[in-house]
C-alpha cells in the first residue's frame, strides 16, 4: 500500500525506548507489580474547580460548536494570564486554543516550515518533535546539550548549525528530558542567532511552573522575539489535566491569523466544556495546580537523595519539570540492557533516555508523577539493583568513587 511520503518517512516517537514501557504494562496487565516511572503522565488529580466547570458546562449544553480557534473567553484568559507570568502584552487574537501542546507544535510546524527546511532543537529533545516537524516536511538538527553543561544548549554549535535551509529554532524549558531551565543570557543568546537569520523561535514552556533552581524565562518577552517567537503552553503538566487535552500557541498577530485559518482544517475548535473548565483552572490557580509543585520538588529531593552516592549510577537534579535523570554509564550497561533487568528483577520501569539525543545516551529518564511512598520504593529498587551490579562485577565502591 502506498501512503504519503511525510507519513512513511516518521518513525514512531522515541521507538526503542518505550520497549520497557510497553512490556511493563503487558507486565501490569498480567497482575504484576511494577513501579511504573516511563510516560509523563502523573498522580495528581486535576484540579477540582476545573472537573466541577466541566459537569455544569456540559448541564447547560455546552456541547457545540465553537470557534476553531478557540472560545473567546478563554483566549482572553490565555492572554492576561501570559502575560502575568512573562511580561510580554498579548491580546487574545494572539492565542490560538489547541488538543494539548503537541497539537500547538504541530500548528506551528505546518504553519512555518517548507519541505526541506531545517529546525535547529538542542538536544536532548521532546521525543515527538523530530516527527512533528517531519509532518511538516521539515529537518530536525539536533545541537548537543550535554551533561558536563547542565544540560544547558552550546548555543555558539547552534549559530555554528545554522545553513541555508534553516527556518527556525524549538526548544523546551524547562527541558524534557532533562529539566533545565534555561538562562536569560543563552535565551537572549538563542534570539540573537534568530534575529540574525531572520529565524522563528517556537518556545515549548509546558513545564514553566515547575521550576526549582533558577527563573522560568518566556523568550517571546526579551527584548526583539515577539515578532518571531510562537509561545506553546498547556494545562497538561501545570494543572495535572494531560487527558484533558487543553493547550495553546500565542504568536505574532499575522502568524496567528494563519494558524486561525489552519485551525479551521485542523481540530475545528476544541470541546467547548473542556474549554470552559480551562478558564476555571487557569482562575483559580494560575500558578499550577495547588501543591504540585511542592509535591514534584519532595519527589525530586526523595530520589536524588536516595540515589546518590551508589555505586556505578548518578542522579542529575533536575533544574526544573517532572524528571529525574539517572547516568548508568559506569555500570557498562546500556541504558538499555539497566532498565529492562531493574524492571524484570525489581519491577520498576524507567525509559532509557537514549532516543531523546546523543547528551543522554547512557541515562534513565525516571518520571515523578507516582506517589510518594512509591517513589521512595522505586529509589530503594534501583539503589539496590546498582549494587548487586557493582558486587557482581566484583567493583569496591570507593573505585566508583574514584571513576565519578
Ligand atoms: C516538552 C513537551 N512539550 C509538549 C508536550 C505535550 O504536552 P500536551 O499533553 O499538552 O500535548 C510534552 C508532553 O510530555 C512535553 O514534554
Amino acid at each position: 500500500m502506498r501512503f504519503a511520503s511525510r507519513i512513511s518517512s516518521l518513525a514512531s516517537p522515541g521507538k526503542s525506548g518505550w520497549h520497557i514501557h510497553h512490556v511493563a504494562k503487558k507486565m501490569i496487565q498480567r497482575g504484576e507489580e511494577v513501579i511504573l516511572l516511563t510516560v509523563g503522565d502523573s498522580d495528581f488529580a486535576s484540579p477540582a474547580g476545573a472537573v466541577a466547570a466541566a459537569g455544569e458546562s456540559l448541564a447547560r449544553g455546552r456541547t457545540h460548536y465553537t470557534s476553531s480557534a478557540g472560545e473567546r473567553s478563554l483566549r482572553d484568559r490565555i492572554a492576561r494570564w501570559h502575560t502575568g507570568r512573562s511580561g510580554q502584552k498579548v491580546d487574545a487574537d494572539q492565542v490560538i486554543v489547541t488538543i494539548g501542546a503537541q497539537n500547538a507544535l504541530l500548528t506551528a510546524a505546518l504553519c512555518l516550515l517548507d519541505p526541506g527546511d531545517e529546525v535547529i532543537v538542542p538536544e536532548p529533545m521532546y521525543s515527538t518533535y523530530p516527527g512533528t516537524i517531519a509532518t511538516a516536511g521539515g529537518i530536525a538538527v539536533g545541537v548537543p546539550s550535554p551533561a558536563e553543561n547542565r544540560f544547558h544548549p552550546l548555543v555558539d554549535r547552534m549559530a555554528a548549525a545554522v545553513t541555508a535551509r534553516t527556518r527556525a529554532v524549538f526548544l523546551a524549558t524547562p527541558n524534557n528530558p532533562t529539566g533545565a531551565v534555561y538562562t536569560l543570557d543563552e535565551l537572549n543568546a538563542v534570539g540573537s542567532i534568530c534575529r540574525q537569520h531572520d529565524l522563528w523561535l517556537v518556545s515549548d514552556e509546558v513545564y514553566g511552573s515547575l521550576v526549582f533552581e533558577g527563573t522560568h524565562v518566556s523568550a517571546a518577552a526579551l527584548p526583539g522575539l515577539a515578532d518571531r517567537t510562537v509561545t506553546i503552553g498547556s494545562l497538561s503538566k501545570s494543572h495535572a489535566m494531560t487527558g484533558w487535552r487543553l493547550g495553546w500557541m500565542i504568536a505574532p498577530p499575522p502568524l496567528a491569523a494563519v494558524a486561525a485559518s489552519l485551525s479551521g482544517y485542523n481540530t475545528y475548535g476544541i470541546p467547548t466544556f473542556i474549554q470552559d473548565a480551562a478558564v476555571v483552572a487557569l482562575e483559580t490557580e494560575p500558578e499550577g495546580a495547588a501543591g504540585l509543585k511542592a509535591a514534584y520538588a519532595k519527589r525530586r529531593r526523595r530520589m536524588c537523595e536516595a540515589l546518590e552516592g551508589i555505586p556505578g549510577i548518578a542522579p542529575h537534579w533536575p533544574e526544573g519539570g517532572m524528571f529525574v535523570m539517572l547516568d548508568v554509564r559506569l555500570t557498562n550497561l546500556t541504558s538499555h540492557d539497566f532498565a529492562a533487568e531493574l524492571l524484570r528483577e525489581y519491577g520498576v520501569a524507567t525509559l532509557p533516555a537514549d532516543d531523546f539525543g546523543q547528551s543522554t545516551v547512557g541515562y534513565l529518564r525516571i518520571n515523578l508523577g507516582a506517589p510518594d511512598d512509591l517513589i521512595e520504593e522505586a529509589a530503594k529498587r534501583i539503589a539496590a539493583y546498582a549494587r548487586e551490579l557493582a558486587k557482581r562485577r566484583n567493583v569496591a565502591p570507593s573505585e566508583y568513587a574514584a571513576l565519578q
